[in-house]
Formats: structure tokens, sequence, C-alpha cells
């Protein structure tokens, strides 16, 4: 069965989305809305979608709703969405507080609606071939490791970058997701976090575009390091930040009894993963695994399957939050200078063994 999708935002993101959706024939989209009409006007006609009013597109006969707004809007289009009876799969994060996220959550419980939420990228082969060497053993229990994601801020390449530097965002709301998933979906959950913040530079100048030389104002810290304890026992320190340069870090390091793995970026879908046994020269992995470009909304995809087979969706609504509060309580731990215990859980999800479309 083809279930009905509405689209909200239909901004920067919008047409990665609709390319996978396009390939896929599990999604009908009934059309495309925005709170700025002509934008969803012109990428409707871009596209050969219908553009909607919100109001219209809730009142529709959608099943579902996918969000593509900025992180600020998620928490207020998402209860409008579950309100209308809709499931509601969001761009990351989850809300752009982690009471926001919870109050998501308890309403889509109330309703019986489902919420799936972004980053899909660790149904990617490169995440999906980590998940299996480090279930299989091969590098014995994951103890250790190192995560960095370190540029010098979204204004660099996104046309209109201002929310970047707004609640909701920062390198630990706007990067961090998909950080802390991959860490979630390879190790399962958190159990505290410590670290420290800094808002580096109060005010940024846009450097490109039409709105090149406009001042923006940072509203939240833009270089954070995070000490994440996991449930397991593994010791994972973070680094997130908008105000680097360059550095030689790899993305993410995960360090086991029996060796080492170097994972891939877990904002990509595909990438070398490499692992090396005690001392021996590091190996390539070279499976054969689904996904290694640009498939964002694949995570839609498998919540519209599961949906229709009453089986857990993958982007789940119970690690979306989890996530949330990790990022959360690590600003808050970087704040007071106290270690902050995590109050949520979540399974990891179930490993993808094959093509979903
Ligand atoms: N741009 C990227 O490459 C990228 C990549 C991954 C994830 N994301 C995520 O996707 C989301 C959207 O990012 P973007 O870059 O497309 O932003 P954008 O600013 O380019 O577009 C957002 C669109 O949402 C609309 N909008 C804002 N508030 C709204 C509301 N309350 N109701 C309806 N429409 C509203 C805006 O008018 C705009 O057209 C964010 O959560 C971001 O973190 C973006």
């Amino acid at each position: 069965m083809t279930l009905a999708l509405g689209i909200i935002g239909a901004g920067n993101i919008f047409p990665a989305y609709l390319r996978t959706l396009k390939r896929s024939r599990q999604l009908r989209i009934v059309g495309l809305a925005d709170a700025q009409p002509a934008a969803a006007q012109a990428r409707a006609a871009e596209s050969g979608l219908q553009a909607m009013t919100i109001d219209a597109l809730l009142a529709s006969d959608a099943d579902l709703i996918l969000n593509l707004t900025p992180p600020l809007a998620h928490h207020d289009v998402g209860m409008k969405a579950l309100a209308a009876g809709k499931h509601f799969f969001t761009e990351k994060p989850l809300a752009a507080t982690f009471a926001q996220g919870k109050e998501l959550v308890a309403l889509a419980k109330r309703k019986k609606l489902r919420i799936g939420c972004a980053p899909d990228t660790f149904l990617g082969a490169g995440a999906q071939a980590t998940r299996a060497l480090i279930d299989a053993g091969t590098v014995g229990t994951i103890r250790h490791g190192t995560a960095h994601f370190m540029s010098h801020g979204p204004d660099h390449w996104h046309p209109n970058p201002a929310f970047f530097y707004q609640p909701g965002a920062g390198p630990m709301f706007d990067m961090g997701p998909y950080y802390v998933t991959h860490l979630v979906h390879h190790l399962g959950p958190v159990a505290s976090v410590s670290g420290t913040a800094h808002t580096t530079h109060k005010t940024r100048v846009i450097p490109f575009g039409d709105n090149a030389g406009k001042t923006i104002e940072v509203d939240v810290p833009t270089h954070v390091i995070s000490h994440l304890t996991f449930a397991s026992g593994a010791q994972i320190v973070l680094t997130v930040s908008f105000d680097v340069w360059q550095h030689g870090h790899t993305p993410m390091e995960l360090y086991g009894d029996d060796g080492s793995i170097l994972c891939h970026d877990p904002n990509l879908f595909g990438g070398s993963v490499k692992f090396a046994r005690q001392k021996d020269a590091w190996s390539r992995l070279t499976d054969k695994r689904p996904y290694t470009t640009n498939s964002r909304g694949i995570g839609l995809i498998d919540m519209a399957q599961s949906i229709e087979a009453g089986r857990p969706h993958r982007c789940s609504e119970s690690m979306a939050l989890h996530v949330l509060e990790v990022m959360e309580r690590s600003l808050d731990a970087a704040r007071t200078g106290r270690p902050q215990r995590i109050t949520t859980t979540c399974e990891r999800p179930a490993p993808l063994e094959a093509k979903l479309f």
C-alpha cells in the first residue's frame, strides 16, 4: 500500500529528500507547504508537486507529515501534525529543547501515532558495516573512542545561515545528532555526560551569497567538548565546533579490547571504514552494502514500511529523544561544570539487512 505524505518546509534540504522519495513507491506526495508560500510554490513548480497552505495540508488525506523546517519550528509543526492525526517524521534535531521533545513524544503516544527523526545516515553502508563489525566482536568490547566534527561553520555554504547560531542549532544540535546517533546505534544508550563549551565569537559576518556582509548574532556555544559515558561503560570524547578552519582528526575512532575501528563520516551514508586487530595492519572493510551515496529520506521510507508491517521503525522517537537529551545535558554539564545523568534510554535500532526499496 502507498501512504500519503505531506511535506512542510521547502528550503535547502528539500531537493535531497525529493530525490530519494521519487525512487520509492512507498509514499505518494500530496502537497508541499511552507511558511513562505512563494518558497513552496517555486519548489512545487520545479518538482511537479502541488503547493498548499499548511492548514490545507494538515486537513488533507496525508497519513504522514515530513518536516523540513529549521529547528526552532520543529515543536510547533510537530504538535500541529500530530494533533491533526498525522504520523510525523522530522529533520534533526527532534526539537530545539528536551522539554519540547518530551511533549512531542507524549502527544504521539496519546494519539497512537509515530514520530521518526533524522539523521538516517546510520542506515547507510558505512554505519551498517561498522555495526556488523562491532557486533561480530572483531575488535572486542568497545571501551573508548573519539568523535570529531570541526569546521568553520555553515555560514560558508548555507545561503541563509542565521538559524545555525540560534538555540536548537549550534554545532552540538546541528551536527551532534549525526555523531551521537551513530554512537548510540553502535554502542547503545548514554548514561551520563560532562564537558566544556565556549561561544568563541558573539557575532559572525556572513562571507558569501545574497546575505554577504550581514552580521549574525551567536546565541549558542560554538566549540563543545563532551565526555560521554555509555551504559555499556564505553567512554567517548566528542568535539563539535564551528570555530576550526582545518584539522587532521578522523571523524570517529572506536577502541576495543582486541583492536580499533576508524569509522566513516557520520554525516554521510558511505565512506571508508578501517579496522585493525591488535597490532595488525589496517584493513579496509569491503563488504557490499546498500546506500553509499546521499539517501536522505530512507529513514522516512523505513518508517512508512514499519507502519504498514507493524514493526518498530529504526529512526525511532525514543532514540531521537535520547539523543536530544544527551546533547542538551552536554551543554548543561559545560555550563554548570557538573556531570549530568541521562534520564532517557532507547534500544539500538535493528540492523538493516537488505535494501528498503
Ligand atoms: N541544508 C542542509 O544541507 C541540511 C542537511 C541536513 C539537515 N538539515 C536540516 O533540515 C532542516 C531544514 O534546513 P534547511 O537547510 O532546509 O533550512 P532552510 O532555511 O533552507 O529552509 C527551511 C524552510 O522552512 C520554512 N519554515 C520556517 N519556519 C516554518 C514554519 N513554522 N512552518 C512552515 N515552514 C517554515 C522556511 O520558510 C524555509 O523555506 C533543519 O532542521 C536542518 O537542521 C539541513
